[in-house]
């Protein structure tokens, strides 16, 4: 996800200055909070599929699952192996309405400081667990750095990158987590053949990413604009001297400056946002939150080696059919960096919309036909063949709905508005996350191959609202988003 709240009136505008290395140490830093994110997101499903992780913590589900006739798809029906993903998703989305303000008052860098401890402590119960309590607690710890780190990396990244390379740093976010996805798969992959702790080291690995955030957020800067919000201007400006490696700064420190001047005159951007003006932005900045959720991406991300199982597939092919969807998803957010200022973003929404309708009700198809609840099992091909249409199915979302769900909603507040706006994003993607996280494998359970139908329908009602209500929003600066976009919608 690329959630940057770009405080600053100069999209549109060239300033003085080039790409510093200092800069360029401080993004790679900052980058290891999207990394440690996708890790987060990739490592739970292999972690669950372990053998040796469910005869520690969910003997009943590692029982069902070695019965031969257990229904295939309630093989991993449980609340508690849910609740062990879902969790993190819980505490991000309470995190995320304390963060803005902590965001605001103390700064972006203290604030990664904090997630990363977060994430640290969170590590070393997951991993260290001797006791369901114990790793579900290390999971709420982990949320709560990622609502921490979700909030301040993105804006930290916007608001310290040169212009001109501001939305490619946007998605870029977006593509550190898909690499942290990928990470955790590969690492799931290896770690499922190191007995009995392999799961151990999957879930301790993510203290890597942490570790960096934790030293490397001590050597960054913090960002111009959150030391003028806070009302140290004179420091603002010599660090903007900094990092854009000239002297003369004035006219984007002067472009800082006017920006929080006028952030600081909504007291309220909250009630300014229940306003009728403001409700087309915040109804599309939710909706595409929503969307993204229902699109059942998570519940691929989350849970695919589980589901590969369930289409036949043993442990290994499981996990190395994730790491090949994890693959795919990296390779696939480039083509959304390269298209997404030159097609625009609703045709990338639009074909997405055909290409993931399309793969989801062939293998709902697919196993409505021939893979019954029990005493039967797809054939080798039609398994690949399964697994085939996931990488389809990723591949569109990659290049669309993962990146721009983020990407729209983060610019398309006014100013006044936006960071509290771009809460709201965050944390209905957070609740919408954790429902999916709850529910799929019970749905998986109950309705069978009739999951995939029902995130094809929503997959239609998306794509009637993206072509109906969207708006294009390709080559409009942030801050003329009212006049040209809001004021000529049809509705
Ligand atoms: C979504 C995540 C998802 C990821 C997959 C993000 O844009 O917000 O929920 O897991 O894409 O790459």
């Amino acid at each position: 996800m690329a959630p940057a709240v770009v405080i600053g009136n100069g999209d549109m505008a060239e300033f003085e200055g080039r790409i510093t290395v200092y800069v360029a140490v401080c993004v790679v830093i900052a980058a290891f909070g999207g990394l440690m994110f996708g890790y987060d997101i990739g490592i739970s499903g292999g972690v669950t599929a372990m053998d040796d992780f469910l005869k520690k913590f969910f003997p009943a589900v590692y029982e069902r699952k070695q019965h031969a006739h257990e229904n295939n798809y309630c093989k991993y029906d449980n609340q508690y192996l849910q609740l062990f993903t879902s969790s993190l998703y819980l505490a991000a989305l309470v995190a995320s309405f304390v963060v803005s303000k902590v965001c605001s008052k103390y700064g972006r860098k203290p604030t990664m400081q904090i997630a990363s401890v977060f994430f640290l402590i969170g590590v070393a119960l997951t991993a260290g667990g001797v006791n369901i309590e114990m790793v579900i607690i290390g999971r709420i710890l982990l949320g709560c750095g990622v609502g921490f780190a979700n909030q301040a990396v993105p804006l930290f990244l916007s608001e310290l990158a040169p212009t001109k390379i501001r939305g490619a740093l946007n998605i870029s976010f977006q593509l550190f987590i898909t690499i942290g996805i990928l990470i955790a798969n590969l690492v799931n992959y290896w770690a499922s053949n190191i007995h009995p702790y392999g799961w151990r080291i999957s879930l301790g690995l993510a203290g890597i990413p942490a570790l960096v955030l934790c030293f490397g957020s001590f050597a960054i800067c913090e960002t111009p604009t959150s030391l003028v919000e806070r009302n140290k201007v004179e420091k603002g400006r010599k660090i903007l001297r900094k990092i854009r490696g000239v002297d003369n700064v004035d006219d984007e420190f002067n472009s800082i400056v006017n920006a929080c001047e006028m952030a600081r005159q909504v007291k309220h951007p909250f009630r300014k946002l229940r306003k009728p003006a403001s409700r087309p932005p915040l109804v599309i900045a939710i909706l595409l939150q929503v969307f993204q959720q229902f699109t059942g991406i998570n519940a691929i991300m989350f849970y695919a080696p589980v589901l590969f199982q369930t289409v036949g597939f043993g442990n290994d092919a499981a996990l190395l059919s994730s790491v090949i969807t994890g693959a795919i998803n990296v390779l696939s957010t480039f083509v959304s960096i390269y298209l997404v200022d030159k097609a625009g973003r609703k045709i990338l929404l639009l074909e997405a919309c055909v290409q993931m309708l399309l793969t989801q009700g062939i293998i709902g198809g697919i196993l409505m036909k021939d893979l019954k609840a029990t005493d039967s099992y797809l054939s080798h091909g039609e398994a690949v063949f399964v697994v085939t249409l996931v990488c389809l199915f990723v591949m569109g979302f990659a290049w669309s709905w993962g990146p721009l769900g983020w990407l729209i909603p983060s610019g398309t507040f006014p100013l006044e508005t936006r960071t509290a706006g771009f809460a709201f994003a965050v944390s209905s993607n957070m609740l919408f996350t954790f429902i999916i996280a709850q529910a799929f494998l019970s749905m998986l359970c109950h309705m069978q191959s009739g999951i995939f139908f029902f995130f094809a329908a929503w997959i239609v009602v998306m794509g009637l609202f993206t072509w109906f209500l969207l708006p294009e929003t390709k080559g409009v600066p942030v801050d003329s988003m009212v006049e040209k976009v809001w004021k000529q919608h049809w509705l």
